[in-house]
C-alpha cells in the first residue's frame, strides 16, 4: 500500500473543491448537534440536524454540501467525550466512508498530539482496501491521496513517520492474510517475509522441510505432510546494540487449514486462508519494531505449514515428537496451530528471552466465547499485565481468559506425554492456552517458566460482518499494533 501525504495545520483557512471536511456530530440531551470544531461550521450551523436525520451514535455519518464544492463528512461522536482510542475508530470510521475522497480533512476536537495522532492513525488504517485481485473496477491508490488534521497540537515529524510505518506494517499483515491460498504457501510466505526484511536491519533465516527434519522440529513436520508444498520455519531477528529487553513472537502460520483428515465440514473450511494471520503479523510487528530502530531485541518465529487431506497427511492416533524431546499423540488432526507452536515455543524458548508472545487463529472456541472483536489472552508471569497495557495504548481489545489446571486432564494420552486434543472437552480456547504451555522453557535461573502471553485471535484476525472503526471486510490486522506498543514500552 502507498501512504497518503499527511499534513497538519495549525488553524483553518479555506474550503477547497472536492476535498472532504470531517466533523463531529455529538448528543445535545437527545438532540444531535455539532461538536466543536477546528473547521468553520458557519455554512451549516443554522441547520436542524434532528429533521435532517442526522444521528450522534458514534461512526454514523452523513454528507453535507460545504462552500467552493467541497463536503462536510458529519460523524456521530456519541455524547462528546473522546480520548484517543475513540478518535482513533472515529476517523477510521470517516476515513472508509471517504475511500473515494482524494482529500480528507479532520477537524474532530483533539485535546493534544497524542490525539491527534489517533486521528492520523485511524485515518491511515481506514484507507486500506485490499484490491490486488481486481482485474477489473481498480481501487483509488493512496498515492495522491492527502489528508490533512487542523489541529494547533502538531505531532513531531517522528511521531509521524511513525504512524505511517505501522499502518504501513497493518497494511503489508492484511495483504498477506487476504490473498487466497493458492498464491500464499508455505514457501511463498516465507519468501514473502525475507523481501519485506530487505533494507529494515532485520536478518531472516528460513528452515526448508530437510533442515526441519534435522533440527527435530516433529510438529511443523508432521503439519505440513499432507501438502505437496512442503512446510517452513521462519525466524526474523532484530537485535540492536542498544537492546533493553528480548521479546520473542511465535506465530501460527497455516496457510490453509482443511482440518487434515479430522475435516472440517464445507462451510466451516471458507475463511481458512486466514490461518496464518498469527505468522503474517508477528513477522511484520518485527520488521515495523526494526524500522522504528526500537532499543529491544525481537526474534519472530514463524511457524508455517499447509494443512491438507492426502495420502501421506498425518493420522488421527499419530505420535509427533516436538522440538523439545515431549512428545504428542495426535487425537484431531485439525487441532494442527498448537502442534506448529509447539515447536515454535520451544525454539524460541532456548535463547531465554524476557517475555514469549504467540499469535495464532487456534480455536474456533475462542469465537463462541468472546464473538468478533476481542482477542483472548491466556498466559502467565508478567505476560497478561504487559499485553493489557500495550493493547490499552494501541486501543486493540483483548479479554483475559485463565489457564485452569483442572482441564489437563483432558489432554491425557495413553501412550504420549500429551494430546492434542479431545472430543467433547469443554473451553476449548482454554484447552488450547493449557497445551502451548507445556512448550514455554524455563528462565535462565530459576525453575520459573519464562513469561509467556497468547494471543488467540480466531475471533478478531477476520471481520466478516459489518464494518466498524477502521476496520472494513476481511483481515484486521490485529494485535500488530499491541506487538509494537509492547516493544515501544520497553524503552
Ligand atoms: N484454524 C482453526 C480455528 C479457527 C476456527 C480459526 C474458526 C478461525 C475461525 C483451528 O485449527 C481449529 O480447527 N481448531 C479446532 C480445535 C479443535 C479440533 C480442538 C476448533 O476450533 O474446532
Ligand atoms: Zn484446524
Ligand atoms: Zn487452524
Amino acid at each position: 500500500m502507498t501512504t497518503p501525504k499527511l499534513n497538519v495545520l495549525p488553524k483553518f483557512t479555506s474550503f477547497t473543491k472536492s476535498s472532504a471536511y470531517v466533523v463531529g456530530v455529538k448528543a445535545n440531551g437527545s438532540t444531535p448537534v455539532l461538536a466543536e470544531s477546528t473547521i468553520d461550521l458557519s455554512p451549516i450551523q443554522q441547520l436542524d440536524l434532528g429533521a435532517l436525520g442526522v444521528k450522534h451514535s458514534p461512526e454514523v455519518t452523513f454528507r453535507l454540501p460545504a462552500p467552493n464544492g467541497a463536503i462536510y463528512l458529519l460523524v456521530g461522536i456519541g455524547d462528546g467525550t473522546l480520548d484517543a482510542n475513540k478518535l482513533r475508530e472515529i476517523s477510521g470510521a470517516a476515513s472508509r466512508e471517504l475511500s473515494d475522497a482524494k482529500e480528507l480533512v479532520f477537524g474532530l476536537p483533539v485535546k493534544d498530539k497524542s490525539e491527534t495522532e489517533a486521528v492520523f492513525e485511524g485515518a491511515l488504517l481506514g484507507r486500506y482496501q485490499f484490491g490486488s485481485y481486481r482485474g477489473l473496477n481498480k481501487l483509488t491508490e493512496n498515492a495522491n491521496v492527502k489528508i490533512t488534521v487542523v489541529s494547533p497540537h502538531k505531532p513531531t515529524p517522528q511521531a509521524l513517520t511513525r504512524i505511517e510505518l505501522i499502518a504501513a506494517g497493518v497494511a503489508a499483515t492484511q495483504d498477506l492474510v487476504n490473498a487466497p491460498a493458492n498464491d500464499i504457501f508455505p514457501q511463498s510466505l516465507a519468501a514473502a517475509i525475507q523481501k519485506a526484511a530487505r533494507g529494515t536491519g532485520a536478518t531472516v533465516e528460513i528452515w526448508d522441510e530437510k533442515r526441519l527434519a534435522a533440527d527435530g522440529f516433529g510438529g511443523i513436520l508432521g503439519v505440513g505432510k499432507g501438502s505437496s508444498r512442503p512446510p517452513r520455519l521462519v525466524r526474523v531477528e532484530y537485535k540492536p546494540k542498544n537492546a533493553k529487553a528480548h521479546l520473542a513472537f511465535v506465530g501460527k502460520g497455516i496457510t490453509f487449514d482443511s482440518g487434515g483428515l479430522s475435516i472440517k465440514p464445507a462451510a466451516s473450511m471458507v475463511g481458512m486462508k486466514y490461518d496464518m494471520t498469527g505468522a503474517a503479523t508477528v513477522g511484520q510487528a518485527a520488521l515495523v519494531i526494526a524500522r522504528l530502530g526500537l532499543p529491544v531485541r525481537v526474534t519472530a518465529w514463524l511457524c508455517i505449514a499447509e494443512n491438507l487431506v492426502s495420502g501421506t497427511s498425518t493420522r488421527p492416533s499419530d505420535v509427533l515428537k516436538i522440538r523439545n524431546g515431549k512428545t504428542v499423540e495426535v487425537i484431531n488432526t485439525d487441532a494442527e496451530g498448537r502442534l506448529v507452536l509447539a515447536d515454535g515455543l520451544s525454539i524460541a524458548s532456548e535463547a531465554k528471552p524476557d517475555m514469549i508472545v504467540d499469535v495464532a487463529t487456534l480455536t474456533g472456541a475462542a469465537s463462541i466465547a468472546l464473538g468478533n472483536r476481542y482477542t483472548g489472552l491466556m498466559g502467565h508471569g508478567r505476560g497478561i499485565e504487559a499485553l493489557q497495557a500495550a493493547a490499552a495504548t494501541a486501543g486493540e481489545l483483548v479479554w483475559h481468559m485463565p489457564l485452569p489446571a483442572d482441564l489437563r486432564v483432558s489432554l491425557k494420552s495413553e501412550i504420549a506425554d500429551i494430546a492434542n486434543a479431545k472430543f467433547g472437552a469443554n473451553g476449548g480456547m482454554l484447552l488450547g492456552g493449557l497445551f502451548l504451555q507445556e512448550f514455554i522453557g524455563k528462565k535462565a535461573k530459576g525453575d520459573e517458566q519464562i513469561d509467556w502471553a497468547h494471543l488467540d485471535i480466531a475471533p478478531s484476525a477476520n471481520n466478516d460482518l459489518a464494518p466498524w472503526g477502521y476496520n472494513g471486510k476481511g483481515a484486521t490486522g490485529v494485535m500488530l499494533r499491541t506487538l509494537v506498543a509492547l516493544a515501544e514500552s520497553y524503552r
